[in-house]
């Protein structure tokens, strides 16, 4: 177990003597009341006192931007970032362990992740230095000689979900840090112990002040930190629901800059010219990996209805062949899912879907065992259901037949989101036809294959409630600053 007593405040690690948090994992083991999940260890539950305190560290450390963090030099920056991933390294194999327990990923998409946010971090430096070179340029126009930089905007307040609870919260934390920002982080409730190991490290790293640590309820300390209107930018990813409720606590909202990546229910579209063993492969791992909990999962699949029972069929044999286990179990692809109400969600929408006509094609489909769920295929679902409109965000496929294209555009011109769509066709002209409809109503096109975020060089965002501002190693250090410039009038006296 580990029970976290201290946190990351103004540059120094505060010892914690008030109430605390339980962290529990998703793995159930045998009790005497049945099956209930293990007590991992517990965390600081900080009050909005705290969290206030915290915040000032951010404002004081950043200093109108005269602070010591916002005035380095980009290398003295780099640097820093260098140290902090150096010490970060040596933590590799705790966080992962602890991301396995805490949030049930497997071995090897635990230490993906990690290894992800490393190579992250050190493309963001080399992204930066490319930046710095081009910013370094002078450009004349008009008479005019200007230096145009890359300025940071403030105080970052960084929140990220529990699927990607170390890399998601980095993919803001880095790019706002080394633009010379000041943080304020606050970590998802399950995966916050994974962070622990990783406290140090920002210690030694950074000077005081220029990233703090939130613990606690964020419906408790959250409101306050939003209500000071002393934050320059919300970096959150999550629902747009919650977002927009942050946004709005600013008392001055035009002036809060937000970068967001928010809700996705991504469509495939099977059409009858798709190679359908390709389809099904890369749609089990589109709805799948890591349970169905990305928001770049695909969840809904539309299948032409010539081919549709041909590929429901293999769709069933190659779910029932995945195997269910313990994160670290060799070749474990089904795991417990953290969120302790997702089991009873998951079988009130396969309820839904059932009363309205579908059925569960899939031996084990949908069976449940505590924290556990088999994934279940749900055939044929139409927009009557559930689990056509809402967000499942877990092991259950809801499978679309159809007869012309129009059916699955319409359903991404109604829908309220707009991340991805994966096409599988064969036909090139369909493709290219499918590409046109498709490219103006969502941010990313993939052609016979899944939909995913990376690689992590290419942009990241989506249109209507799906995201806010653009994502990626090259974007977000443009996200998280401003051009400004430093112009001078060449006179006769001053022409060089
Ligand atoms: O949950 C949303 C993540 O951005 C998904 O990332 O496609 O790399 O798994 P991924």
């Amino acid at each position: 177990e580990v029970h976290q007593r201290e946190y990351l405040l103004n540059g120094e690690l505060v010892q914690w003597d008030g109430p605390v948090t339980s962290i529990y994992s998703p793995v159930c083991l045998p009790t005497p009341n049945g099956l209930e999940r293990k007590l991992l260890g517990s965390i600081p539950r900080t009050s909005p006192k705290e969290a206030l305190e915290a915040l000032d560290a951010a404002v004081n450390a950043y200093n109108n931007g005269l602070g010591e963090w916002p005035t380095m030099t980009v290398g003295e920056r780099i640097n820093c970032m260098q140290k902090f991933v150096y010490l970060m390294i040596q933590q590799r194999d705790l966080v992962i362990k602890l991301l396995m327990w805490e949030i049930g990923k497997t071995l090897s998409d635990a230490t993906k992740e990690f290894d992800r946010t490393v190579d992250y971090i050190n493309d963001t430096i080399d992204a930066l230095k490319d930046l710095d070179r081009e910013s370094s340029r002078f450009q004349e126009a008009e008479g005019t000689i200007a230096q145009i930089r890359r300025a940071p905007l403030g105080v970052v307040l960084s929140m990220g979900p529990f699927n990607y609870p170390l890399n998601e919260i980095f993919t803001t934390l880095i790019p706002a840090l080394i633009m010379g920002n000041t943080i304020l982080f606050k970590l998802p409730k399950h995966g916050v112990l994974a962070h622990y190991p990783l406290l140090n490290a920002f210690k030694e790293a950074f000077p005081k002040g220029t990233v703090n640590t939130l613990y606690g309820r964020g419906s408790e300390i959250i409101s306050p930190i939003m209500e000071s209107g002393k934050v320059n930018v919300l970096a959150f990813i999550g629902s747009s629901k919650v977002a927009n409720g942050l946004k709005k606590l600013h008392p001055k909202v035009n002036r809060l800059r937000a970068i967001l990546s928010l809700d996705a229910k991504n469509a495939a579209i099977v059409t009858k010219n798709a190679n359908i063993d390709v389809a099904v492969n890369e749609c089990i791992l589109g709805a799948l990996s890591f349970n169905g909990q990305r928001c770049t999962a695909l969840k809904l699949i539309f299948v032409q209805k010539e081919i549709a029972t041909e590929f429901v069929a293999k769709l069933n044999a190659a779910v029932s062949a995945l195997k269910p286990g313990l994160p670290w179990e060799n070749g474990v692809k089904i795991t417990p899912l953290p969120e302790e109400d997702k089991p009873d969600y998951l079988k009130a929408c396969i309820e839904d879907a059932i009363a309205h006509g579908a059925t569960v094609q899939n031996e084990n489909g949908g069976y449940t065992e505590a924290s556990f769920v088999f994934p279940a295929v749900v055939y044929p679902v139409n927009n009557q259901m559930k689990l056509y409109h809402e967000e499942q965000f877990g092991p259950v496929i809801p499978v679309v037949p159809f007869e012309t294209i129009d059916e699955p555009i319409d359903y991404q011109v109604n829908a309220s989101h707009g991340m991805q769509v994966s096409i599988f066709s064969e036909d090139s002209k369909e493709v290219a036809q499918l590409i046109d409809s498709f490219v103006n109503l969502v941010s990313r096109v993939n052609i016979n294959c899944q939909a995913q975020r990376g690689p992590d060089v290419f942009p990241f965002t989506g249109r209507k409630d799906s995201a806010e501002g653009t994502l990626s190693v090259f974007d977000a250090l443009r996200s998280f600053s401003i051009r400004s410039l430093v112009a001078t009038k060449l006179t006769e006296s001053n022409k060089v």
